[in-house]
């Protein structure tokens, strides 16, 4: 594209040139501009700031618009299965029957853990967060196979490890929690089916059959958690492996990322806010007025990129009705749900903050509906974000540009000053 971005500045002028994607969105390509000019761009939080260009996902925020490889989320939560999805996300095309037999086969052939990475299990103490098992165990992972020191996007099996082990450690980190022993994958399960088995099998129970609506519900739930650009955890792992640390050291820094409860662990953070209003009388009107005096915050409502509709929030409210109703499940939180979004769509102060519920607000609801506790949320969001991330950091691996990522900034602190010694202050 021919169009430039002037700068004008301290009597001299300079011209950028502009950038644009697929969908016509525009940036101003600064890559000389330090060079150029000596200065540099103050962004805190990265609202305006394009850290790569990729041809992974693409999101209209404003009109609620979500693609992954060019596939609506629509079409890939109705149709697809998790997958043929991450070998979309990873590989950049729908595999043929062929190419996906050959990567579900991979999935299964990798999904035990060595059995002394099991024993590390007995060393976490039963109150750990499943998340800081979930990282810890990935970051193991480099320490089980060395070959994956070094970082090779070409190595199928490293990622095949990784997107089959992070379910297996998973459903492991839960069994322990609740005393049990873990329970060995099955391989004539499909992915979803696996965990499911894995996290609900019983010893002294028959042998566990997953649900298929249980098991469509969780791809579901996967898919729409499997990539959404530039987000907080996948820059996070954008900007470890750019050190050229290996995969699953910039995945556990993810992970990490992952947690908190501006990020995933909003999901956690719904339901405890649910609780919370149900503790309290149930009262969702009282709650929004804390809210709109800051008293509070309405968990699972917001995006730095929606604007008007988050769509994986409006396919996730349908399969909370469909699971429910099939499992004759009648959640009170779900109906408290549902009026806080009700009371939201018609304030002012939600509608001009354009303030929507995001994938997070009904995520919670279907996880518990499956049986899942509400520590273990997050950890599925994690399962699901899995393929995003590796197919951003192979993105980022194969492009022969790349640099190692460092962001410069503005110092405020004092100015030069002489070192006193402590018997002098
Ligand atoms: N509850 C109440 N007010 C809110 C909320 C909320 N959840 N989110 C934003 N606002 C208000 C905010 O106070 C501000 O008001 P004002 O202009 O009067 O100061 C205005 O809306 C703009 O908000 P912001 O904080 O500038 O928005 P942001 O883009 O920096 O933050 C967010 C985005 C997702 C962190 C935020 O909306 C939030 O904290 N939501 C709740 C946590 C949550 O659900 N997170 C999951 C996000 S989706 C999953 C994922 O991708 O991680």
């Amino acid at each position: 594209m021919d169009q430039k971005a002037k700068l004008e500045y301290d009597d001299m002028s300079y011209e950028m040139p502009i950038v644009e994607g697929t969908y016509a969105e525009r940036a101003i390509d600064i890559r000389t501009l330090r060079k150029d000019t000596g200065l540099i761009t103050l962004d805190s939080g990265y609202m305006n700031t394009g850290a790569t260009e990729s041809e992974i996902t693409f999101i209209n925020g404003e009109e609620g618009i979500l693609l992954y490889r060019g596939y609506p989320i629509e079409q890939l939560a109705e149709q697809s299965t998790f997958v043929e999805t991450s070998y979309l996300l990873i590989y950049g095309e729908l595999p043929n029957e062929t190419q996906l037999e050959e990567f579900s086969t991979m999935l299964t052939y990798h999904s035990m853990l060595h059995e002394d990475m099991r024993h590390l299990f007995d060393g976490f103490p039963s109150a750990a967060h499943p998340m800081a098992i979930l990282s810890s165990m990935v970051s193991a992972l480099s320490a089980y196979y060395p070959d994956s020191l070094e970082p090779d996007t070409h190595n199928q099996q490293h990622i095949a490890r990784l997107l089959s082990k992070l379910r297996t450690i998973a459903a492991f980190s839960y069994q322990k929690k609740q005393g049990r022993p873990v329970q060995y994958p099955r391989n004539e399960l499909d992915y979803c089916g696996n965990f499911l088995h894995m996290m609900f099998s019983h010893p002294a129970e028959p042998l566990y059959e997953p649900d298929p609506e249980m098991v469509r519900a969780l791809n579901v739930l996967l898919i729409l958690h499997a990539d959404h650009e530039q987000n907080c955890s996948t820059s996070t792992v954008r900007l470890v492996g750019s050190s050229q640390a290996n995969l699953y050291a910039a995945i556990s820094a993810g992970i990490s990322a992952l947690w908190g409860p501006l990020h995933g662990g909003a999901n956690q953070a719904v339901i405890d806010m649910l609780r919370e209003i149900r503790d309290e009388g149930g009262d969702p009107k009282t709650f929004m007025q804390q809210v709109k005096s800051r008293e509070r915050r309405l968990m699972g409502f917001g995006h730095r990129v929606y604007k008007n509709f988050d769509p994986r929030a409006m396919i996730l409210k349908k399969y909370a009705d469909r699971l429910l109703s099939h499992l004759h499940i009648n959640d009170e939180l779900f109906d408290i749900a549902r009026q806080l979004e009700d009371v939201a769509l018609s304030d002012d102060y939600f509608i001009e903050r354009k303030l929507y519920p995001n994938v997070d607000f009904y995520s919670g609801i279907i996880y518990r509906a499956m049986g899942i506790p509400t520590e273990m949320f997050t950890v599925l969001f994690a399962m699901g974000r899995i393929p995003g991330w590796i197919a951003h950091w192979k993105e980022m691996m194969d492009d022969p540009n790349v640099r190692i990522g460092r962001p410069r900034q503005i110092y405020t602190g004092a100015t030069r000053r002489e070192y006193v010694p402590v018997t002098d202050r």
